[in-house]
């Protein structure tokens, strides 16, 4: 694991972008792990900044998502279909049926992605934001890790957290279709951005403490190739 701390939370979130970018440069068709929140917005706007400028081109690209909120209607702009659509989907020259992410609401579900995944030859980099707990994907904490995509209930730390996207808590679903801690291993890179203070205690625990489901982000200890990208907010816990 190794981890970069930037002065703002733009320039940690554009080296992401850097990273992603040279995995499309390399391989033309590779399949990219995206994730949704506030976090990633500036990678995306990175990447499509350089699509505009013709460094790099998304016609092969296939991508996998990592989770979607059950029940959602995916025309609403809080889902995650909505999400990548308008942050990245929309602005760049991927093709649709390249283009995945965690639908229904059961564990059979769950394993359709899974076999999809594996048949696309696996995720060559996932890209993570962290929850305020530790949480990576919709994987919150718990007694194991998960191994695949499952149906997951939301946390009530992290309902209030995502409730901003809503208009208030009570709409927020209470279940989430997430790929599991065993499917974000089985990436060949992993690429974790967390910026701002409110994370700095979820990153302290996943870079300094135990291995533990408790605290989900922590597996990434034993990944073999994870970059961390902080800004100096997210850092500060760190010493
Ligand atoms: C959600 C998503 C996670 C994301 C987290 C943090 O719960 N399921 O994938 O990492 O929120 O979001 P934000 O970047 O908005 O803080």
């Amino acid at each position: 694991m190794v981890f970069h701390v930037y002065e703002d939370a733009k320039s940690a979130c554009e080296a992401g972008a850097v990273l992603m970018a040279a995995e499309i440069l390399k391989r033309d068709d590779c399949v990219l792990g995206l994730a949704t929140g506030s976090t990633p917005i500036p990678t995306y706007e990175k990447l499509v900044s350089m699509y505009q400028a013709g460094i790099l081109d998304f016609s092969n690209v296939r991508s996998f998502n990592l989770d979607e909120y059950v029940g959602i209607d995916y025309a609403n702009p809080v889902s995650y279909h909505a999400f990548m659509n308008e942050n990245l989907f929309s602005k760049v020259n991927m093709k649709q049926e390249n283009i995945h992410l965690p639908d229904g609401c059961t564990d059979e579900d769950g394993a359709r992605y899974d076999k999809a995944i594996r048949e696309a030859g696996g995720v060559d980099i996932q890209l993570l934001g962290i929850g305020r707990n530790g949480h990576i994907g919709f994987n919150e904490p718990c007694d194991c890790f998960p191994i695949g995509t499952h149906v997951v209930t939301l946390t009530e730390s992290t309902i209030q957290a995502n409730a901003r996207f809503f208009s208030s808590a009570d709409e927020v679903p209470r279940k989430a279709i997430s790929m599991g801690i065993g499917n974000i291993m089985s990436a060949r890179a992993v690429l974790l951005i967390a910026t701002g203070a409110d994370k700095a205690d979820a990153v302290y625990r996943t870079i300094c403490g135990p291995v533990t489901p408790q605290v989900p982000a922590s597996v990434l200890q034993l990944h073999p190739c994870c970059t961390i990208l902080l800004d100096k907010a997210a850092a500060s816990k760190l010493g």
